[in-house]
This record gives C-alpha cells, sequence and structure tokens, in this order.
C-alpha cells in the first residue's frame, strides 16, 4: 500500500530488507556482477535497513535528481553510491526516473560503525522501493514471484550478496545444477527445502573490530581474477552446494557445520594467498573460533562459526541451545568483542513493506 501524499505526482514507498550471512560464500565475479559459484544464505532478521523513497515530479532532468541521507544526515559516500547506482538504472531498467526527484531516507537497526556488512541489506531495501516505484507507476501492485525476482535482480547490481536478502528464510543466488529454478540473475527461495531445526537458527555475531575493512569487496572479487587456486575454489564450492542443501534438508547439523566452517576459512585462506594478500581476522578472531570448537567438544552442542570478509565471528547454532550458548557466548567470548559488543540475530521473515 502506498501513500499518495495529496499531490497527485507524489509517490511514497518504504521497504524493510535484512542483511544475510552466506554459509557457502560468493568470491568471484563476472560481467555484470555475475557470480563465479553459486552461494546459500540464512536471511536475518533484526540486522535491517528500512529505506523510504519520496519520488515527485521534476522538470528538466534527464537523470533522477537524488536527494539522499542515512538516518537523518547528508552521508557523502553512500549517497554518491546510491547515485550511481539509480543512474546506471535510469536508462535500461527503470526509464520512468527520468525526470523525477527522489526524496531517499535510509537507517539501519545495527550501528553504521559495527563492521556488520550493510551493502545486502541496504540495496536490497532500496532495490525493493524502486521496483515498488515503478509498479506504481505502471498501475499495479501485485507483490507477487515476478516482483521479488526482479528486485533481487536489481539488489545484485548493486552488491551480489543482496541477491540473496529479498526471500525469507533461506536463499540461493547462482545457477547450480542440482538446484531448479537456480540462476545467476537473481537469487530463489529456498525455505521450502529446510529442516524445521533451521527455520529460527541463531547468529550472534561477535564484534571483534567496528573499523572500517582494509579491503572492499569489489576489490577483493577482483582478486580472484589472478588467484592460483580460483578454479578449484569454484569447483569446492559447487560440492559444498550440493552437500550442505542435502544437510539442510535432512536437518544434519553435523554436516552443515563442518561446510559452513570450511567455507569461512576457505574465504579467509583465499584473501591470503591472493595478490596483494590480505589477513581479515584479528587474533581475537581466531581465539574466539578455539574456544568454539572446543566447547563444541566438550559439551557436544551443536554450535558453529563463520565469516564474512572481516574478523567478526558469526556464533551459528539451533534454538533448542539458546540458554546454553548465550552463557557460553557471554562468559568466554564477549570479553574478545569492542565493547562487549554482540548483535544478536536470527533466520528471519524477510522484507517487509511498510509504506
Ligand atoms: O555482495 P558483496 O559484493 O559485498 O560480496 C559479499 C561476499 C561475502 O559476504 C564475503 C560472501 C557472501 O556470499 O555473502
Amino acid at each position: 500500500m502506498s501513500k499518495s501524499t495529496g499531490q497527485k505526482n507524489k509517490t511514497q514507498v518504504q521497504w524493510s530488507s535484512p542483511s544475510n550471512i552466506a554459509l557457502v560464500k560468493y568470491w568471484g565475479k563476472h560481467g555484470q556482477q555475475l557470480p563465479r559459484n553459486a552461494s546459500v544464505s540464512f536471511t536475518l532478521s533484526h540486522a535491517k535497513t528500512t529505506t523510504r523513497i519520496t519520488m515527485e515530479d521534476m522538470e528538466g532532468v534527464a537523470y533522477p535528481a537524488v536527494d539522499f541521507t542515512f538516518e537523518g544526515r547528508q552521508q557523502p559516500l553512500f549517497a554518491q553510491r546510491t547515485v550511481k547506482f539509480i543512474n546506471g538504472l535510469t536508462d535500461v531498467c527503470f526509464p520512468f526516473l527520468k525526470g523525477k526527484k527522489l526524496t531517499i531516507d535510509t537507517q539501519n537497526t545495527f550501528p553504521h560503525s559495527s563492521g556488520i556488512a550493510s551493502s545486502a541489506s541496504g540495496m536490497s531495501a532500496l532495490s525493493l522501493c524502486l521496483c515498488d516505484l515503478e509498479m506504481q507507476c505502471n498501475g499495479t501492485t501485485i507483490y507477487d514471484a515476478a516482483f521479488y525476482r526482479k528486485a533481487s535482480l536489481i539488489a545484485r547490481l548493486g552488491s551480489g550478496s543482496a541477491a540473496r536478502s529479498v526471500f525469507p528464510g533461506m536463499s540461493v543466488w547462482g545457477y547450480h545444477k542440482d538446484i531448479s529454478g537456480s540462476s545467476d540473475d537473481y537469487g530463489i527461495s529456498v525455505a521450502d527445502d529446510v529442516a524445521p531445526v533451521f527455520k529460527n537458527f541463531h547468529d550472534d555475531i561477535l564484534i571483534i573490530s567496528d573499523k572500517t575493512k582494509s579491503v572492499s569487496s569489489t576489490a577483493g572479487h577482483q582478486l580472484m581474477d589472478n588467484n592460483p587456486f580460483a578454479q578449484v575454489r569454484y569447483e569446492q564450492a559447487e560440492k559444498n552446494l550440493t552437500q550442505l542443501m542435502i544437510a539442510l534438508k535432512t536437518g544434519d547439523l553435523e554436516i552443515l557445520g563442518k561446510i559452513t566452517e570450511d567455507e569461512a576459512l576457505t574465504l579467509h585462506a583465499l584473501m591470503m594467498c591472493s595478490n596483494p594478500s590480505y589477513i581479515l581476522m584479528e587474533p581475537a578472531s581466531l581465539e574466539v573460533i578455539n574456544k568454539i570448537r572446543k566447547f563444541r567438544q566438550k559439551t557436544g552442542i551443536p554450535v558453529y562459526f563463520t565469516l564474512d570478509a572481516g574478523p567478526n565471528v558469526h556464533v551459528l547454532y539451533p534454538h533448542e541451545y539458546v540458554a546454553e550458548v548465550k552463557k557460553f557466548i557471554r562468559e568466554d567470548l564477549s570479553q574478545h568483542c569492542v565493547n562487549n559488543h554482540i548483535v544478536e540475530d536470527q533466520v528471519g521473515d524477510g522484507p517487509q513493506k511498510l509504506v
């Protein structure tokens, strides 16, 4: 339901969209943001971006005039990225944006400096708003599978991992021979293919560092072009995804944990053997990883870790162990976090249309 704000030429939409955490990672791309291998992720619940766009007519502008604020303030870097993204879409995907003024305000539920990548939630929220505005201009409001597919495709052009954020629960992005409907162009939902234990799986994010990443993911993906292990990696990712999809379906926590941890360490190993090379973990990341493995061995509780392209550690575990694992995190792991900062999250229901 979009709000018509009195004047006929003014349309407002607002969406919230969550971040996601990949279990099989996307690392390496080609062409127009196409992945070298398919990936799968949990859609999160609390870590999300809310974006509102007010669109009105404006004479004499070939590209949309964008007035962008982040949490009510000017944010030149985010603004630049947003304008570049929207201008890139205007000619081919969204000609309706010509001659419009867009007032965009966006906010995150997690602090900007928390070290949590905001591109997946940010780009997916923005894409959902743009696709919604397009529908409003066409006089339709049908939020069906085709709408979400297009939003995923547009989100992918902004940030690859954002393609997976527009679906609830769990999603795959990238063509995979064993996954029906999968495509390099957009993500698909695989929420129906997972055992109940994964529907409310937990992901507590330990903020080991809140500094800006030493290498952007764009530069990181590019380094894969000359990485000597790239081809082997893409083949490994394909096999891992086949096995992981089976584990997700059967509820096999051990296989899920093994593949998830291997994937995280492989991502970091790839960065360590790129040229130039990067070490993206901090000593505290390793301490936390070792403690998680020891805790799992000692207690038999299926708690696992994964990492993005940075030092923060995602602690993954089933809902039934929430009391034991949160106690472990509080007593043994939080001391390794910046100001004991932990973002507690879990698998969520996907984006929401607010206006
Ligand atoms: O979406 P990008 O370009 O920021 O790349 C994200 C890559 C990883 O987060 C490291 C892995 C993934 O699949 O999300």
